[in-house]
Order: structure tokens, then sequence, then C-alpha cells
């Protein structure tokens, strides 16, 4: 019988957290940077991944948005995802939705066609060549104004058909999902699906929020809504989805060791959790490196990894046809 970490390592899953500008790693930040002519801070691959020592969200994101800004091109977009895609199928990734932060790139110069164009013909090649699934959803920087989303939305609009929906990211103390409501107001009315983050660092009422708010169709962490049980009864009754990122956890100080996780406090509560990497080139591994920790630091149990799993496919914005698919899939890989 294989452990549940083995188990976890081989049966297919979906990813539904991924920033893919946090998919960027140190040797291809470098050799983007040669390839553009640009110069980075950093006087080696070494030094730069030896700055990733973080203490908050925000000690993060200062070093994400400065790695993001050797992306000039539509072939940097693209080559960025599709190393991201070869990582995720080898960890039997069957589905993908992958998140981007288009004002990152905007607000330098680069074009949105050329951010959505490069990535979306990478999730095309990821389709036709490693048979997954694989869809795109343009994230708004929070810390940013109601305007400029507005602004992101209708520079996006003429690339509707490459994006499956909108997500909230970026600084969350200090941004609640109500500062975007009429955004999404308008997204929903563009039939876009909406997630958002809340509850990573920011308190149970902006779950609230984005639940009410926004009307958000999955949470991406939530892992503070223990906090809240009526929001917890809230969650289990709507069976909202939480897109939790134990590593990222761990590497963002939210928890101070992945023994202390509330992944299978969430599971027992009976909430629709799912492991995802979240930013993997900067907190030390992919799905698998993420599953394989969890289960070994809570010692899960393999019905728990089974559960995930399963959960990350009911939670997945794909038709029936291709979530039977992967439940088929998933079946025969457990019995097998
Ligand atoms: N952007 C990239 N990773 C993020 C995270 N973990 N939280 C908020 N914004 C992000
Ligand atoms: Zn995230």
């Amino acid at each position: 019988m294989t452990t549940a970490a083995e188990l976890a390592t081989a049966i297919p899953k979906a990813e539904l957290h991924i920033h893919i500008e946090g998919s960027l790693e140190p040797e291809l930040i470098f050799a983007l940077a040669e390839r553009n002519g640009l110069a980075l801070p950093y006087a080696s691959v070494e030094a730069l991944r030896a700055a990733y020592a973080f203490t908050d969200l925000q000690s993060f994101l200062d070093i994400y948005y400065a790695g993001a800004s050797v992306l000039l091109h539509e072939a940097d977009f693209h080559d960025m995802a599709w190393a991201y895609f070869l990582r995720a199928r080898a960890d039997n990734v069957v589905h993908s939705e992958v998140f981007f932060d288009p004002q990152t790139h905007t607000s330098r110069g680069v074009p949105m066609a050329t951010v959505i164009q490069g990535l979306a013909s990478a999730c095309e090649r990821a389709r036709g060549e490693l048979g997954m699934s694989a869809e795109l959803i343009l994230c708004f920087l929070r810390h940013l104004s109601e305007e400029d989303a507005f602004a992101t939305l209708e520079a996006a609009l003429p690339y509707r058909s490459h994006f499956i929906g909108v997500g909230l990211d970026s600084s969350e103390v200090g941004h609640p999902p109500s500062k975007f409501s009429r955004v999404f107001a308008r997204c929903r009315e563009l039939d876009l699906r909406i997630v958002a983050h809340a509850g990573e660092e920011g308190p149970p009422d902006y779950i609230w929020e984005a639940l009410n708010d926004l009307k958000t169709e999955r949470i991406d962490h939530g892992v503070r809504s223990l906090e809240d049980p009526k929001l917890v009864a809230e969650l289990a009754r709507r069976r909202m989805p939480l897109t939790v990122c134990p590593l990222s956890n761990l590497k963002l100080c939210v928890v101070s060791d992945l023994t202390d996780h509330p992944m299978k406090r969430l599971l027992d509560a009976g909430l629709c959790a799912t492991v995802n990497s979240d930013d993997p080139a900067y907190f030390g591994g992919y799905m698998n490196a993420n599953f394989v920790q969890t289960v070994q630091a809570l010692q899960l149990s393999r019905e728990d990894v089974i559960t995930l799993a399963r959960n990350s496919i009911e939670a997945s914005f794909v038709n029936e046809t291709r979530r039977e698919e992967m439940t088929a899939m998933l079946d025969a890989a457990i019995s097998g």
C-alpha cells in the first residue's frame, strides 16, 4: 500500500491558485534579463535566491514585483508560463487556472496584448502538447485604485475570450474587498468567474465582504476563516471552495511551522479546501511539494488526500464533461 504522500504525488489534481509571475525561477529571471539587455540588482542566481527570506506578504511582494520587471515581450510571458506548465504536469496537475497581474506590466509600458497573448499561447500549447486543461484568471492589484482596476478591465476586454474570470490580489490589509465592489459587479455582468484573495493576512470580515460584496465563487487562502465560527458555518453551508497554499503560508509567516497549518482543521470542519502552490518559485515548491510536506507535517490520511484532490476537481471552473473526465482519472488512479 502506498503512503498518503506517495498517493498525493501520483494522483491527478487541479491547481486553482498559482500566480504565473510567482513561477519565475531565479534562473529564468537572469536568462530573461540577459535576453532583454536589463541589469539586475543581484550578482547571481544564488544571490537572488538568498534574498527570498520573507517576514510577511509585503516583504515578498516587493521582490516579486521586481522579479516580474524582466518580462517585456510576448515570448517572455509565453516562456514563463510554459516552464510552469511543464512543472505542473510533472506533478500530475491535469487542470490549471492561472492568475496573472496585468497592472504589474502595463504600468511599465508593456501592452495588455503582449501579456495576454503570450500567456494564452502557452495555455494553448499546454492543452495541445501536455494534454492538460489550462485557463487564465486576470487579477486586479488591490493596493491600486478602483479607477485603475476599471481601466485595466477595459484594456483587457478586447481579449475577453482568453480569460475566464477575475481575481483580487496584492497587499491585503487596508485594502478590503468592498473597495472593488463596483468593478466586480461589472465583471459579473460580463459573465466572468469571480474569485478573490481574502483571509490570508486580513481578518474574517474581509472574507465576508468577498462573499457578500464581490459574490466570489471561491476564496483564495481563507485560512483566517477559522477565527469566526459563523463564517466557517456559512462557508460550509455554501460549499465555498478555499484555495489554500501551505508553503506560501509558511514562507510568509502566516504560520510559524507547517505542523501548525490549519489545513486539517479546515477539512475537519467540512470545508472544500484545496492544495495550491501560490508562488512556487519563491516559496520552495510546486504542487506536489505542497501536498507532500502538508501530508507529512499534519499526518494527513489517504482519505484526506483523496478529499483534497476531489475538492480541487469540484472547485474547478470547467464544464461538466471535463469535470467527469478528471473524476474518472482520479478514480482510476486511486483504484489502480
Ligand atoms: N500576489 C502573488 N502572491 C500573492 C499572495 N500570496 N497574496 C496576495 N497577492 C499575491
Ligand atoms: Zn495568491
